[in-house]
């Protein structure tokens, strides 16, 4: 059976990619990951809030060494003693280089299109096949116009593409009002995929303390319709790679992805709740239907159920709203 795949410019084995998670953060799980089938990983995000941080920490440092304490300056550590967060972030992605022998996809995760770009060309240097990006922004603003919003994405993949040669994977929520000129918009400033979608976590209210609390809580099967849905939508007009993140647990959830037109099928949660040997079960799922199916290959079954193909493209974009809705039927009594 024929599982490869082109993904951001790379083959791969097969469609499976572990998404950024803590796993990558340890060699051995992250050695357990290729072992159980995954063709490639995206590593846990470098924040750009930490990174951030440290340097202004950096820099108040050295002002202060700068402008005296001359005694005690020689018992103060010297700046490269103190290894930031991505000095270990650029060690981490060495070590899964050297260790492993599927492609590494880092991973950049900001709020603004600022400084931190600088940092893609040391992944690159140290050696990522790809580089991810992720804005988490929440747009809360009353002064920020969608097009704003849209220009962070924006801006952020047209510098990073001016400076680096890697390929630029953006990870994006659900929440733009036209995704889809939002992706053209992103392929035309040299981004090489997307991944649909982010997952934001909502933060949730503790009704006794009265206060906000953040909460986290993996996803479930049904997540991975909204991915399907707009992977359907794009899948033929664009070139852009097609990575789906979110709510794969089963074969049938990686199936349903694959038939609208992904190139990729991150899992994240499902390898954190029952492990690694997760990704040999879909993949074993995805086989056996493949067979039972009569397809040989991968490119047999990629965006057959996409918009390109269905008989009325109008069902992923309304999906048959009203005879949805009329479908259902209240409980008489
Ligand atoms: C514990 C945890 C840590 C995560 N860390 C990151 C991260 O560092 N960067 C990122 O872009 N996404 C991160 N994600 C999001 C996942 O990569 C993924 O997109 C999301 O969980 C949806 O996929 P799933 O339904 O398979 O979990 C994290 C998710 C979880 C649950």
């Amino acid at each position: 059976m024929d599982l490869t795949t082109e993904w951001l410019g790379l083959t791969l084995q097969n469609p499976f990619v572990p998404s950024s998670s803590p796993l990558s953060k340890n060699l051995d799980s992250a050695k357990a990951l290729e072992d159980a089938g995954a063709a490639a990983i995206v590593m846990h995000s470098l924040y750009e809030e930490v990174v951030s941080a440290f340097d202004e920490e950096m820099a108040q440092f050295l002002h202060q060494q700068e402008s005296g304490h001359s005694e005690a300056q020689g018992y103060l550590p010297q700046p490269a003693q103190f290894p930031s967060e991505l000095d270990r972030y650029l060690e981490q992605l060495a070590s899964l280089k050297s260790s492993l022998g599927i492609p590494i996809i880092a991973s950049l995760n900001g709020v603004t299109p600022g400084g931190w770009v600088k940092h893609a060309k040391e992944l690159a240097d140290a050696g990522a096949d790809a580089l991810e990006v992720n804005i988490y922004h929440i747009a809360a603003d009353m002064d920020e116009a969608g097009p704003q919003v849209e220009s962070r994405y924006i801006d952020v993949v047209q510098r990073l593409s001016q400076e680096i040669e890697l390929p630029i994977n953006m990870k994006l929520g659900p929440f733009f009002s036209s995704p889809a000129h939002l992706a053209a918009s992103l392929e035309q400033v040299g981004a090489a995929g997307i991944s649909l979608f982010n997952r934001f976590y909502q933060p949730d209210i503790d009704i006794q303390a009265l206060r906000l609390v953040p909460g986290l809580h993996l996803s479930s099967s049904q997540e991975s319709l909204l991915a399907m849905r707009w992977i359907g939508i794009l899948y033929g007009r664009t070139s852009l790679s097609l990575s789906a993140t979110g709510g794969v647990h089963r074969a049938e959830d990686a199936i349903k992805l694959l038939l609208a037109g992904a190139d990729v099928v991150h899992l994240c949660s499902t390898l954190l709740e029952r492990g690694p040997q997760q990704i040999q079960q879909i993949q074993r799922g995805l086989v056996e239907w493949m067979e039972a199916k009569g397809f040989e290959s991968l490119s047999d079954v990629r965006g057959r159920v996409s918009q390109l193909t269905v008989s009325d493209p109008s069902e992923f974009a309304r999906a048959n709203y009203i005879k949805v809705l009329n479908s259902y039927k209240p409980l008489t009594s």
